[in-house]
Protein backbone atom coordinates (compact mmCIF):
# COMPACT_ATOMS: atom_id res chain seq x y z
CA UNK A 1 0.00 0.00 0.00
CA UNK A 2 1.22 3.06 -0.79
CA UNK A 3 0.57 6.31 1.80
CA UNK A 4 0.64 10.19 0.42
CA UNK A 5 0.27 12.59 3.11
CA UNK A 6 -0.63 16.32 1.48
CA UNK A 7 0.83 18.91 3.92
CA UNK A 8 1.63 22.71 3.53
CA UNK A 9 3.55 25.77 5.88
CA UNK A 10 0.23 27.68 5.62
CA UNK A 11 -2.71 27.25 5.93
CA UNK A 12 -6.26 27.89 3.57
CA UNK A 13 -3.89 27.24 0.35
CA UNK A 14 -6.01 24.49 -0.65
CA UNK A 15 -5.12 20.60 0.74
CA UNK A 16 -7.84 19.86 1.99
CA UNK A 17 -9.36 20.29 -1.18
CA UNK A 18 -6.89 18.74 -3.25
CA UNK A 19 -7.06 15.80 -1.28
CA UNK A 20 -10.72 15.01 -1.45
CA UNK A 21 -10.41 15.61 -5.56
CA UNK A 22 -7.12 14.15 -5.60
CA UNK A 23 -8.26 11.21 -3.73
CA UNK A 24 -11.94 11.23 -5.95
CA UNK A 25 -9.98 11.35 -9.36
CA UNK A 26 -6.98 8.16 -8.26
CA UNK A 27 -10.43 6.19 -6.89
CA UNK A 28 -11.53 6.99 -10.41
CA UNK A 29 -8.68 5.21 -11.86
CA UNK A 30 -9.39 2.45 -10.14
CA UNK A 31 -7.57 2.21 -7.08
CA UNK A 32 -8.94 1.77 -3.84
CA UNK A 33 -8.08 5.14 -2.12
CA UNK A 34 -8.87 5.80 1.63
CA UNK A 35 -8.86 8.69 2.31
CA UNK A 36 -8.04 9.97 5.85
CA UNK A 37 -8.88 13.27 7.78
CA UNK A 38 -5.64 13.65 10.79
CA UNK A 39 -6.75 17.52 10.92
CA UNK A 40 -8.08 17.87 14.48
CA UNK A 41 -10.15 20.35 13.35
CA UNK A 42 -12.22 17.85 10.75
CA UNK A 43 -11.58 19.60 7.35
CA UNK A 44 -12.62 17.21 5.20
CA UNK A 45 -15.99 16.59 7.48
CA UNK A 46 -16.66 20.14 7.44
CA UNK A 47 -16.45 20.33 3.22
CA UNK A 48 -18.82 17.30 2.96
CA UNK A 49 -22.27 17.11 3.00
CA UNK A 50 -24.22 13.95 4.42
CA UNK A 51 -23.00 14.99 8.11
CA UNK A 52 -19.26 13.41 7.85
CA UNK A 53 -18.73 16.09 10.65
CA UNK A 54 -20.32 14.60 13.19
CA UNK A 55 -19.08 10.92 12.10
CA UNK A 56 -17.27 8.95 14.37
CA UNK A 57 -13.60 8.20 13.16
CA UNK A 58 -9.81 8.50 13.48
CA UNK A 59 -10.15 9.82 17.14
CA UNK A 60 -12.43 7.45 18.22
CA UNK A 61 -10.10 4.95 16.97
CA UNK A 62 -7.03 6.11 18.66
CA UNK A 63 -9.23 6.02 21.78
CA UNK A 64 -9.99 2.49 21.27
CA UNK A 65 -13.42 3.00 21.43
CA UNK A 66 -13.78 1.89 17.83
CA UNK A 67 -12.24 -0.59 15.48
CA UNK A 68 -11.10 -0.15 12.02
CA UNK A 69 -14.41 -0.73 9.87
CA UNK A 70 -16.78 0.42 12.05
CA UNK A 71 -14.68 4.30 11.17
CA UNK A 72 -14.59 3.66 7.60
CA UNK A 73 -17.37 5.25 5.24
CA UNK A 74 -17.92 4.17 2.19
CA UNK A 75 -19.23 6.25 -0.50
CA UNK A 76 -20.74 7.03 -3.91
CA UNK A 77 -17.49 5.81 -5.53
CA UNK A 78 -17.00 2.19 -5.08
CA UNK A 79 -12.83 2.75 -4.88
CA UNK A 80 -13.01 5.28 -2.27
CA UNK A 81 -13.48 5.49 1.15
CA UNK A 82 -12.98 7.95 3.77
CA UNK A 83 -11.97 7.98 7.46
CA UNK A 84 -13.04 11.03 9.07
CA UNK A 85 -11.40 12.70 12.06
CA UNK A 86 -14.39 11.75 14.17
CA UNK A 87 -14.42 13.74 17.38
CA UNK A 88 -10.88 14.55 19.36
CA UNK A 89 -12.02 16.38 22.65
CA UNK A 90 -10.01 19.77 23.36
CA UNK A 91 -7.10 18.21 25.42
CA UNK A 92 -7.15 15.17 22.55
CA UNK A 93 -6.38 18.01 19.62
CA UNK A 94 -3.32 19.62 21.95
CA UNK A 95 -1.52 16.10 21.69
CA UNK A 96 -2.94 15.40 18.49
CA UNK A 97 -0.82 12.03 17.26
CA UNK A 98 2.49 13.66 18.90
CA UNK A 99 2.14 10.74 22.13
CA UNK A 100 3.48 7.09 21.85
CA UNK A 101 0.32 5.44 22.38
CA UNK A 102 -1.51 7.62 19.55
CA UNK A 103 1.43 6.84 17.61
CA UNK A 104 1.53 3.24 17.78
CA UNK A 105 -2.00 2.74 16.97
CA UNK A 106 -2.26 4.90 14.21
CA UNK A 107 0.57 2.80 12.70
CA UNK A 108 -1.76 -0.03 13.49
CA UNK A 109 -4.22 1.75 11.47
CA UNK A 110 -1.95 2.16 8.36
CA UNK A 111 -1.09 -1.45 8.97
CA UNK A 112 -4.83 -2.31 8.66
CA UNK A 113 -6.08 -0.28 5.94
CA UNK A 114 -2.90 -2.02 3.70
CA UNK A 115 -5.02 -5.35 3.92
CA UNK A 116 -8.05 -3.16 1.97
CA UNK A 117 -6.38 -0.53 0.40
CA UNK A 118 -3.84 0.44 -2.42
CA UNK A 119 -3.14 4.06 -1.36
CA UNK A 120 -3.81 5.94 1.60
CA UNK A 121 -4.12 9.58 1.04
CA UNK A 122 -3.68 11.98 4.23
CA UNK A 123 -4.94 15.43 4.79
CA UNK A 124 -3.65 17.23 7.92
CA UNK A 125 -3.24 20.24 9.42
CA UNK A 126 -0.88 23.08 8.35
CA UNK A 127 2.66 24.29 9.09
CA UNK A 128 5.30 21.17 10.62
CA UNK A 129 4.44 21.77 14.25
CA UNK A 130 2.00 19.44 16.02
CA UNK A 131 -0.85 17.55 15.00
CA UNK A 132 1.33 17.80 11.21
CA UNK A 133 4.42 16.84 12.57
CA UNK A 134 2.81 13.84 14.37
CA UNK A 135 1.49 12.41 11.03
CA UNK A 136 4.85 13.51 8.60
CA UNK A 137 7.00 11.44 11.11
CA UNK A 138 4.85 8.25 10.07
CA UNK A 139 4.00 8.63 6.47
CA UNK A 140 6.93 7.87 4.08
CA UNK A 141 5.32 10.75 1.33
CA UNK A 142 4.91 13.85 1.32
CA UNK A 143 3.16 16.16 -1.64
CA UNK A 144 3.95 19.80 -0.22
CA UNK A 145 1.20 22.33 -1.42
CA UNK A 146 2.22 25.92 -2.12
CA UNK A 147 0.01 28.92 -3.07
CA UNK A 148 1.39 30.27 -5.52
CA UNK A 149 2.35 33.98 -4.08
CA UNK A 150 5.46 35.35 -3.10
CA UNK A 151 5.50 34.64 0.58
CA UNK A 152 4.86 31.06 -0.12
CA UNK A 153 8.15 30.73 -2.51
CA UNK A 154 10.27 32.77 0.55
CA UNK A 155 9.09 30.14 3.14
CA UNK A 156 9.15 26.79 0.59
CA UNK A 157 13.29 26.34 1.50
CA UNK A 158 12.97 26.64 5.21
CA UNK A 159 9.65 24.18 5.01
CA UNK A 160 11.55 21.75 2.87
CA UNK A 161 14.03 21.85 5.44
CA UNK A 162 11.82 21.32 8.30
CA UNK A 163 10.38 18.28 6.50
CA UNK A 164 13.90 16.90 5.80
CA UNK A 165 14.35 17.45 9.71
CA UNK A 166 11.29 15.55 11.12
CA UNK A 167 12.39 12.42 8.43
CA UNK A 168 15.95 12.95 9.71
CA UNK A 169 14.28 12.07 13.42
CA UNK A 170 12.41 9.20 12.51
CA UNK A 171 11.91 6.92 10.35
CA UNK A 172 12.73 8.65 6.85
CA UNK A 173 10.20 10.14 3.92
CA UNK A 174 10.64 12.29 1.08
CA UNK A 175 8.81 15.02 -0.70
CA UNK A 176 6.94 13.51 -3.63
CA UNK A 177 6.34 16.57 -5.63
CA UNK A 178 5.52 20.54 -5.14
CA UNK A 179 2.25 21.41 -6.35
CA UNK A 180 1.03 25.15 -7.30
CA UNK A 181 -2.27 25.97 -5.91
CA UNK A 182 -4.30 28.87 -6.32
CA UNK A 183 -2.76 29.89 -9.49
CA UNK A 184 -4.16 32.78 -11.52
CA UNK A 185 -3.13 32.42 -14.84
CA UNK A 186 -3.89 35.84 -16.09
CA UNK A 187 -1.89 37.47 -13.27
CA UNK A 188 1.97 38.34 -14.14
CA UNK A 189 3.01 37.89 -10.64
CA UNK A 190 1.50 34.65 -10.18
CA UNK A 191 2.64 33.44 -12.93
CA UNK A 192 6.66 34.39 -11.93
CA UNK A 193 5.75 32.52 -8.94
CA UNK A 194 5.37 29.73 -10.87
CA UNK A 195 8.29 29.46 -12.83
CA UNK A 196 10.36 30.39 -10.17
CA UNK A 197 9.42 27.67 -8.31
CA UNK A 198 9.97 25.61 -10.85
CA UNK A 199 13.69 26.78 -11.32
CA UNK A 200 14.00 26.40 -7.13
CA UNK A 201 12.97 22.53 -6.75
CA UNK A 202 14.02 19.86 -8.19
CA UNK A 203 12.69 19.03 -12.22
CA UNK A 204 11.99 15.76 -10.40
CA UNK A 205 9.28 17.46 -7.89
CA UNK A 206 7.25 20.02 -10.04
CA UNK A 207 4.43 19.01 -11.97
CA UNK A 208 2.87 20.39 -15.29
CA UNK A 209 -0.41 20.57 -13.36
CA UNK A 210 -1.31 23.97 -11.39
CA UNK A 211 -4.30 24.37 -9.33
CA UNK A 212 -5.90 27.72 -10.60
CA UNK A 213 -8.13 29.83 -8.44
CA UNK A 214 -11.34 29.43 -9.65
CA UNK A 215 -14.97 30.16 -7.82
CA UNK A 216 -15.99 26.74 -8.58
CA UNK A 217 -13.99 25.55 -5.46
CA UNK A 218 -15.92 27.37 -3.52
CA UNK A 219 -19.37 26.16 -4.96
CA UNK A 220 -18.67 23.03 -4.63
CA UNK A 221 -17.34 23.88 -1.36
CA UNK A 222 -20.81 25.41 -0.55
CA UNK A 223 -22.35 22.46 -1.98
CA UNK A 224 -19.88 20.03 -0.17
CA UNK A 225 -19.26 17.78 -2.81
CA UNK A 226 -15.53 17.13 -4.91
CA UNK A 227 -16.09 18.70 -8.01
CA UNK A 228 -16.70 16.00 -10.12
CA UNK A 229 -19.85 15.28 -7.79
CA UNK A 230 -21.00 19.23 -8.52
CA UNK A 231 -22.85 18.51 -12.46
CA UNK A 232 -23.17 15.55 -14.05
CA UNK A 233 -20.72 16.94 -16.36
CA UNK A 234 -17.83 18.07 -14.42
CA UNK A 235 -16.46 21.75 -14.76
CA UNK A 236 -12.81 22.08 -16.59
CA UNK A 237 -11.34 22.88 -12.82
CA UNK A 238 -11.62 18.91 -11.67
CA UNK A 239 -10.02 17.67 -14.72
CA UNK A 240 -6.70 18.80 -13.30
CA UNK A 241 -7.10 16.42 -10.71
CA UNK A 242 -6.73 13.57 -13.24
CA UNK A 243 -3.94 15.45 -14.47
CA UNK A 244 -1.92 15.74 -11.10
CA UNK A 245 -3.08 11.56 -10.47
CA UNK A 246 -1.79 10.47 -13.54
CA UNK A 247 1.75 12.45 -12.95
CA UNK A 248 1.93 11.04 -9.58
CA UNK A 249 1.07 7.30 -10.35
CA UNK A 250 5.01 6.64 -11.62
CA UNK A 251 6.19 8.69 -8.10
CA UNK A 252 4.14 6.22 -5.74
CA UNK A 253 5.02 3.45 -7.66
CA UNK A 254 1.66 2.66 -7.88
CA UNK A 255 1.61 0.73 -11.41
CA UNK A 256 2.02 -2.56 -10.35
CA UNK A 257 2.71 -5.69 -12.02
CA UNK A 258 -0.47 -7.26 -10.98
CA UNK A 259 -2.13 -5.08 -12.92
CA UNK A 260 -3.24 -5.27 -16.51
CA UNK A 261 -0.84 -2.57 -17.95
CA UNK A 262 -1.11 -2.64 -22.00
CA UNK A 263 -3.13 -1.21 -24.42
CA UNK A 264 -6.64 -2.45 -24.96
CA UNK A 265 -8.45 -2.15 -28.50
CA UNK A 266 -11.12 -0.07 -28.27
CA UNK A 267 -13.55 -2.31 -30.76
CA UNK A 268 -13.23 -5.85 -30.27
N1 LIG B 1 -8.12 26.56 -6.25
C1 LIG B 1 -8.98 27.23 -5.49
N2 LIG B 1 -9.62 28.34 -5.96
C2 LIG B 1 -10.47 29.03 -5.18
N3 LIG B 1 -10.79 28.69 -3.93
C3 LIG B 1 -10.20 27.60 -3.39
C4 LIG B 1 -9.27 26.81 -4.14
N4 LIG B 1 -8.86 25.78 -3.34
C5 LIG B 1 -9.50 25.93 -2.18
N5 LIG B 1 -10.31 27.01 -2.19
C6 LIG B 1 -11.12 27.52 -1.10
O1 LIG B 1 -10.23 28.08 -0.14
C7 LIG B 1 -10.61 27.76 1.18
C8 LIG B 1 -9.48 27.00 1.88
O2 LIG B 1 -9.26 25.76 1.20
P1 LIG B 1 -8.86 24.44 2.00
O3 LIG B 1 -8.80 23.34 1.00
O4 LIG B 1 -9.76 24.24 3.18
O5 LIG B 1 -7.40 24.84 2.48
P2 LIG B 1 -6.47 24.17 3.64
O6 LIG B 1 -6.94 22.75 3.82
O7 LIG B 1 -5.08 24.26 3.10
O8 LIG B 1 -6.64 25.00 4.85
C9 LIG B 1 -11.91 26.95 1.05
O9 LIG B 1 -12.98 27.84 1.19
C10 LIG B 1 -11.85 26.40 -0.36
O10 LIG B 1 -13.13 26.18 -0.91
MG1 LIG C 1 -7.57 21.77 5.54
Amino acid sequence: MTVLTIVSQKGGVGKTTVALNLAFSIAGRGWKTLLIDTDPQGSIGLSLRGGVAGRPGLADYLRGDMGFEDTVLSTRVPELGLLPVGRPTFSEACTWLQEPDAQDAFRHLLKRASEDWDIVLIDTAAGPYGPARGVLGMTPAALVLMQAEPLGIRSLPSYLEALAEIWRHGEGGRVVGVLLTMVQPRRAASMAVVQETLRLIPAELGFDAVVVRDPIFLEASAEGVPLGLLRRSPPPAAAVFEQIAAELEPRLALCTEEVEDEARSLVD
